[in-house]
């Protein structure tokens, strides 16, 4: 793989600021956001009053804490608009989530919170290896999701060409990649799983295409999924974190010289980690849910938003700026089963280590009894079908030791498995709900 590293000159100097020099910037920004919060929202206003605290108290980051947070019941709450602090007539664009409970949370961008993003975005992608007139393939979802315009109004905004593809169409997808031959790609990593396949189908090798670098993010995936990855297309894959509550992709980025965490732009967002049953506020360090207050943001302020993510927060490496470690998963998607907890990560680590199995799983979670039962979808790779049965008994035996829980595995036929067009469908629960 290529040496990527951005020259450090490159850099915005806020990336490689002291730590004293951030968190000055962090309290300055901080103050401006809790009294515009406070001033143009009804609801924030209405939350601090009752939790008895006003902007002025805000005379440290650690004053935070004292605030009120926010969950996407309150965006819920506020449908459509009622959480912007600007007029309709100041946001330029409105991004929604999908909704698939209730209602939608929809967020609205001030002309300068595009520019923000814009700016975001473009330094994750240095961050991740992408230079100025690099050609870029986009394979987000177009839309109402955050994912494909946010990436490319970073793209441009960085000085590349851009291909907004969008999601679906797989085989066009393939053949646009070898005739346009871009640099770098921006995707989900369980969909660009679906475009190796494909490769495959076309006969075309992966490991020569055009492809230098991946910014994969919008889902939870592993260590061992990135290499993966990296081995079939030859490339560097490099991990894009964010929420469209906070603002869509670019809130984190790894670095590709470090690969070790994905550096939190500190300079428009003041991250927490809680306590996720307390809320109370953990040490640098420990696992816990992540929390986010915007810094810089005017359409839709947000104070301490629980995300539901959970991770570390780990100081800088590459940057300055703290990072944290890759999800493990979201709260919502956390299974227990008999008392144990699992994340659907720590399945795909075991999927992706067992020899003879294709990158491709689901898990379905059924009551066939007074029990829970989790059982393992995967399939085995086209030329090794003569062992699976093997291979699905290693599965249910790495599952059982290094999990902790009992899976019956199913080893289908290869393309038996759903493929994501998007983010991916990991957990199908067929449990009874009586
Ligand atoms: O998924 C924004 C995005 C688009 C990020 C493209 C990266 C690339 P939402 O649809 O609001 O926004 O979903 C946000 O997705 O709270 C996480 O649970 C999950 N997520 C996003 N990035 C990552 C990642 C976009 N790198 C939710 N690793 C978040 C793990 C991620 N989970």
């Amino acid at each position: 793989m290529k040496d990527l590293t951005p020259a450090r000159s490159d850099l915005d100097p806020i990336e490689i600021a002291s730590r004293d020099e951030i968190s000055a910037l962090q309290l300055q920004r901080l103050q401006w956001t809790v009294l515009h919060a406070y001033e143009n929202v009804p609801h924030y206003r209405a939350k601090f009053d009752a939790a008895g605290v006003h902007p002025e108290d805000l005379k440290t980051l650690d004053d935070l804490a004292r605030f009120p947070f926010t969950m996407k019941s309150d965006l819920r709450d506020t449908y459509p608009f009622g959480m912007f602090a600007v007029p309709q007539d100041q946001i330029l664009r409105i991004h929604a989530s999908s909704g698939t409970t209730g209602k939608p949370t929809v967020v609205g961008y001030t002309e300068q919170d595009i520019a923000d993003w814009a700016k975001l975005v473009a330094r994750s992608m240095r961050a991740s290896g992408v230079r100025p007139g690099d050609m870029v393939h986009i394979a987000y979802g177009y839309g109402l999701f955050t994912g494909g315009l946010g990436a490319h109004y970073g793209a441009e905004a960085l000085g590349c060409t851009v291909i907004p593809m969008s999601g679906g169409q797989t085989a066009r997808q393939v053949q646009l990649i070898a005739d346009f031959a871009p640099k770098a790609i921006m995707v989900t990593p369980s969909y660009m799983l679906n475009l190796l396949e494909e490769f495959q189908r076309q006969g075309l090798d992966p490991r020569a295409s055009s492809l230098d670098v991946g910014i994969f993010g919008a889902e939870p995936w592993t260590p061992k999924m990135r290499s993966q990855i990296e081995a079939d297309f030859d490339m560097h894959a490099v991990d894009i974190y964010g929420l469209s509550e906070v603002m869509g992709p670019g809130v984190a980025c790894e670095c590709v010289e470090t690969k070790d965490g994905l550096h939190i732009w500190e300079d428009h967002f003041y991250p927490e980690i809680v306590d996720p049953v307390t809320g109370k506020v953990m040490p640098d360090g420990q696992e816990g849910e992540l929390v986010f207050t915007t810094l810089t943001k005017e359409g839709l302020p947000i104070i301490r938003y629980r995300t539901r993510d959970l991770t570390r927060l780990l100081p800088g490496t590459a940057r300055s700026m703290r990072r944290i470690e890759k999800i493990t998963g979201r709260s919502d998607d956390m299974i227990i089963l008999r008392g144990v907890n699992v994340f659907p990560t720590q399945i795909e680590e075991q999927v992706l280590a067992v020899d003879g199995l294709a990158p491709y799983y689901q898990i379905e979670l059924h009551s066939p009894g007074q029990m829970d039962a989790m059982r393992i979808l995967v399939e085995s790779l086209p030329d090794q079908l003569e062992g699976r049965d093997a291979a699905g008994s290693t599965l249910g035996r790495r599952i059982k030791d290094l999990v902790g829980v009992s899976a019956e595995v199913i080893v289908g036929d290869p393309g038996s498995v759903e493929r994501s067009q998007g983010k991916a469908r990991r957990v199908v629960d067929l449990r009874d709900k009586g």
